[in-house]
């Protein structure tokens, strides 16, 4: 019998990849969304690249408790991976209620319908966000964290609940994972990251200017302490995240309690090496201009990254070339989104529904 994974925040960004990996590995995958920060169009589109379709998609907040619950007793769930939050560290800051209501709420309701349906294995995305100010050097699992805002401190308290629910109920396997900046997109360029109104990130940004979308990149400060100035982030492609959430599923079993890795590669990049990546695979100009440091900013953030590859033997296979590559191509085919109805992002009409 093939296992049946319940991924929460299947149609974001990190979620509809990893939904096609398990698929394309003959996982049953189970959906649920409420679709706060994504379109239903991504789960038609995980089920076209994936070439078979979801086992279901359940429109859930994951907060409704009588509502999670009633999926769990729909399928047998043999493991939960938990995607569903809110991300934008900025609207952390104005909307702090709503931050831990969802992440920090909605990851506590999880975990009491998990057991309540006696499942007990997780896999929860965490965030390189909980290290804070960063010590020079790349970071292991063993860094100290500070985390400087709302989000972060979500991500941590969620990591904390995790470890003592763990201590408490021996039977349960929770692997948390730090991403560091995780960017790019599937290379069919049919699922890609689809940021509502003007991004917060980098690589949409560019990605926006350079077919158009906005006239020019802010560089947010040319004068830290970095090779070049710009700032150093430990960027990964998001299909080295998805597979990384299929090989953790097969290690969940290996420890009892809870485990915590980064997922990054260990190289950094800076916002100039990425520019001039993009402007590079793209054959479009980048206009940039350097304008004062953001507020909350670090000079560099990279992973050490070994951890991982030493407890599975698994490490990321592609590099900032192919990170613009499949973010532009994304970008390209859908240069408004999964709104956009380009003829290949439109596709061919299987008339199959993302769900069986
Ligand atoms: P995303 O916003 O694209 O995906 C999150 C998904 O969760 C969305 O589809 C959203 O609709 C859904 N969701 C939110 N609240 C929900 C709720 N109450 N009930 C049900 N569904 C809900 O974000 P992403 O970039 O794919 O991030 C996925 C996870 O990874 C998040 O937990 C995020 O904190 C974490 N993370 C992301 C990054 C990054 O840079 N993208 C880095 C580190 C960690
Ligand atoms: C990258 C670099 C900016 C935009 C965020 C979250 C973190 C985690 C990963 C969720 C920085 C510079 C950016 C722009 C720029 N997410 N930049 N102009 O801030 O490293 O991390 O995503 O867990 O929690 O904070 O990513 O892509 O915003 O910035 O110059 O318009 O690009 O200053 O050096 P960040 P980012």
């Amino acid at each position: 019998m093939p296992e049946t994974v319940l991924v929460t925040g299947g149609a974001g960004f990190i979620g509809s990849h990893t939904c096609v990996e398990l698929l394309d590995h003959g996982y049953e995958v189970v959906v649920v969304d409420n679709h706060v920060n994504s379109s239903p169009q991504a789960l038609e589109r995980i089920a076209k690249v994936a070439g078979r379709p979801l086992t279901a998609a359940h429109d859930v907040d994951v907060r409704d408790r009588a509502a999670l619950s009633a999926v769990f007793a729909a399928h047998r769930v043999d493991a939960v991976i938990h995607f569903a939050a809110h991300k934008a560290v900025g609207e952390s800051v104005s909307l702090p209620v709503e931050y831990y209501d969802t992440n920090v709420g909605g990851t506590c309701t999880l975990l009491s319908v998990m057991r309540r349906h006696r499942v007990r294995r997780l896999v929860f995305s965490s965030s390189c966000s909980v290290y804070g100010e960063a010590e020079s050097g790349p970071l292991t699992e063993h860094s100290p964290v500070a985390p400087t805002n709302p989000y972060a401190r979500t991500k941590l308290m969620c990591e904390q609940v995790l470890a003592d629910v763990c201590a408490h109920f021996a039977e349960l396997r929770v692997l948390a994972l730090r991403y560091f900046n995780p960017v790019g997109a599937h290379p069919s360029g049919l699922l890609g990251e689809d940021p509502r109104g003007v991004p917060d990130n980098l690589m949409p940004y560019v990605a926006q200017v350079a077919v158009g979308r906005r006239e020019e990149l802010s560089v947010f400060g040319a004068d830290y302490p970095t090779p070049d100035g710009t700032g150093v982030r430990d960027y990964i492609h998001v299909m080295d995240v998805a597979e990384g959430h299929r090989v953790a599923l097969q290690h969940l079993d290996e420890h009892s309690g809870m485990q915590v890795f980064n997922l990054g590669t260990g190289t950094g990049t800076s916002v100039l090496q990425l520019v001039n990546t993009f402007a590079r695979v793209s054959g479009r100009p980048v206009p940039h201009r350097t304008v004062g440091r953001r507020a909350g900013d670090v000079a560099a953030l990279v992973a050490d990254a070994s951890a991982v590859t030493a407890a599975w033997g698994w490490t990321t296979t592609r590099d900032l070339t192919a990170m613009c590559r499949d973010a532009w191509q994304f970008q390209q085919l859908n240069p408004d989104g999964y709104s956009s109805r380009s003829s290949l992002a439109a596709g061919p009409t299987t008339g199959e529904s993302p769900c069986s």
